[in-house]
């Protein structure tokens, strides 16, 4: 069987990893960029950004010469004879993904086809929603290339699976590939190529229609996401109950068969560059079709509140005022293994901390460089610490937001000896029993504990019905102040204010009788 040629079009974490290890595999690729900086790092063997043996695959395949960079993405077209495109479809405002890209790479397609002469393969691998192949890429390459797809060239749809730190060892091992295919041909040509890159390796292929395989993207990520907003959830129940712990809860769950417990680790909730994007494109979907999303728009909020709330647990431990306190926190990558800041809890915990007064300090191995850039967009205040130990010195309270393994060594030790006091909110549950033991006090998500009180998000979150229920406002009125909120946004207790069907001093002794809570934020 003869190897056919690829070429990769884009070079961010989906195209570049994949490009590499298919030339790993033995097969010529070419990896074709817009940008000159990333097509010379390439070719000088290190890549454009950090991930885990990326740099290792890149420079030993183009040391062998099987793995190029090229500058724009005829060259590319015409040397091979299948093209990936793996451009990024980043979120529009709407929450629908950006296509912008994935247009203009089609039409470059469609320009550089009509020069072949030979059958070859379309194959769409950026997360793009049911019905994007068939009805707006295969138009873009019939228009451009003035050739007829299922005849004159194969199109098909393969999404991929691939975790940010993980990315390399997921595309060598993938649990298994989907194909998603224009017709038989197009299929039968995709899945001979991916037996060859798995050779020896038991990996099944899934074949079906275009529009499944975009889904099952959509499907596979929304649902990972859904259970870590299932299990932030049940943590914050769990909290209110001393001597409950939620990561013991999810080994009794895991334990059915039907459950897999692998992405239920509760924490301070989920980020990165593809669940918060994708839940948001399958809701925008889902209204454009008039169907309403309620469980995926539910676990965005979940989501949301959860960063919130590990800055409400820092307050309380703190007196409940962050004004003027020295808040140190560990890691601002969204996860471990990458440098990377997209979307992550960090962003909306310093932000939190940040509306509140607080003193923010930041220590991350990796991020810190895409820390910067992000926060001076924010224009949030924080200063960056070399270590964790100056991060932690002098600080009120220490924050853990990513996992590195570098904090999951940490001793109580440090904490003790650098901090004016070591109050510590573990977000990510790294510190075990006799750590939690040895500092003046911990708080983790889903740790049941005697301090455990509803957070005022919680309290806010359910604010109308409460004061409804207490006879402070009626139900009509409660549905006015939501769609003030969804016209000019705010607070829904802010909103009844203004619209005066409820006076500042009222909704301040409710929240008073109620929780405690003596001003609102
Ligand atoms: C994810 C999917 O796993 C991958 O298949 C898809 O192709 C791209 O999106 P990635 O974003 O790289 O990959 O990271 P992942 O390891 O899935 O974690 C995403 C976020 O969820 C991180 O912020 C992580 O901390 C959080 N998470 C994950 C949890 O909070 N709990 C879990 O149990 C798992």
């Amino acid at each position: 069987m003869t190897k056919p040629k690829i070429a990769i079009l884009g070079t961010g974490y989906v195209g570049l990893v994949a490009a590499a290890v298919f030339a790993e595999r033995g097969f010529d690729v070419l990896a074709s960029s817009q940008d000159k900086e990333k097509v010379d790092s390439i070719n000088r063997g290190k890549a454009p950004f950090y991930e885990k043996d990326l740099d290792a695959i890149v420079e030993s395949t183009v040391r062998a010469g099987r793995l190029k960079a090229v500058l724009g993405r005829r060259e590319a077209v015409l040397q091979s004879d299948i093209f990936f495109i793996a451009v990024g479809t980043p979120s529009l405002m709407s929450g629908e993904a950006d296509l912008r890209l994935v247009k203009e790479t089609a039409a470059a397609i469609g320009e550089a086809l009509r020069e072949k002469k030979t059958y070859c393969l379309v194959v769409a691998r950026s997360t793009i929603v049911p019905g994007t192949t068939r009805n707006v890429i295969l138009p873009l390459l019939e228009k451009h290339s003035g050739k007829k797809a299922g005849e004159d060239f194969g199109l098909c749809m393969s999404p991929e699976f691939l975790r940010q730190g993980a990315a390399v060892h997921d595309t060598r091992n993938p649990d298994s590939v989907v194909i998603g295919q224009l017709d038989a041909r197009s299929g039968d040509f995709l899945e001979s190529f991916c037996r060859q890159v798995y050779a020896g390796q038991d990996v099944p292929i899934l074949r079906m229609n275009l529009e499944s395989a975009e889904m099952v993207k959509y499907g596979r990520n929304t649902f990972l996401a859904m259970n870590i907003s299932f299990i932030n959830e049940l943590a914050r129940i769990a909290e209110t109950i001393p001597g409950i712990d939620i990561y013991e809860v999810v080994k009794g769950i895991g334990a059915d068969w039907r459950i897999n417990p692998a992405f239920l680790n509760a924490g301070c909730g989920y980020g990165g560059s593809c669940f918060p994007k994708d839940v948001k494109a399958l809701i925008s979907f889902a209204r454009l079709r008039s169907v309403q999303p309620q469980l995926l728009e539910t676990v965005e909020e979940v989501n949301e509140q959860q960063a919130i709330h590990v800055v409400a647990i820092a307050k309380q431990e703190l007196g409940g005022s962050l004004k003027g306190k020295r808040v140190a926190l560990l890691g601002l990558a969204f996860k471990p293994g990458t440098d990377d800041m997209r979307e992550a809890p960090s962003i909306k915990v310093a932000n939190h901390l940040y509306a509140q007064e607080a003193d923010i300090v930041a220590y991350d191995p990796k991020a810190i460089p895409n820390a910067r850039n992000r926060f001076i967009r924010d224009t949030i205040k924080i200063s960056y610490a070399n270590s964790v130990e100056e991060c932690l010195t002098g600080a009120d309270c220490c924050i853990l937001l990513t996992e590195w393994d570098e904090f999951k060594k940490l001793t109580p030790d440090i904490f003790n000896r650098c901090m004016k006091r070591s109050v510590i909110v573990d977000g990510r549950r790294i510190w075990d029993e006799s750590f939690r033991k040895k500092v003046a006090s911990y708080r983790g998500i889903g740790l049941g504990s005697n301090n455990a009180y509803a957070s005022e998000h919680t309290v806010l979150f359910k604010l109308g019905d409460q004061l409804i229920q207490a006879g402070l406002i009626t139900p009509e009125q409660l549905q006015k102040a939501l769609e003030e909120q969804s016209r000019s946004g705010g607070l829904i207790g802010a909103n009844l204010i203004k619209l005066g069907f409820l006076t500042e001093q009222a909704l301040l002794d409710f929240l008073g009788r109620q929780y405690g809570i003596s001003r609102t934020n």
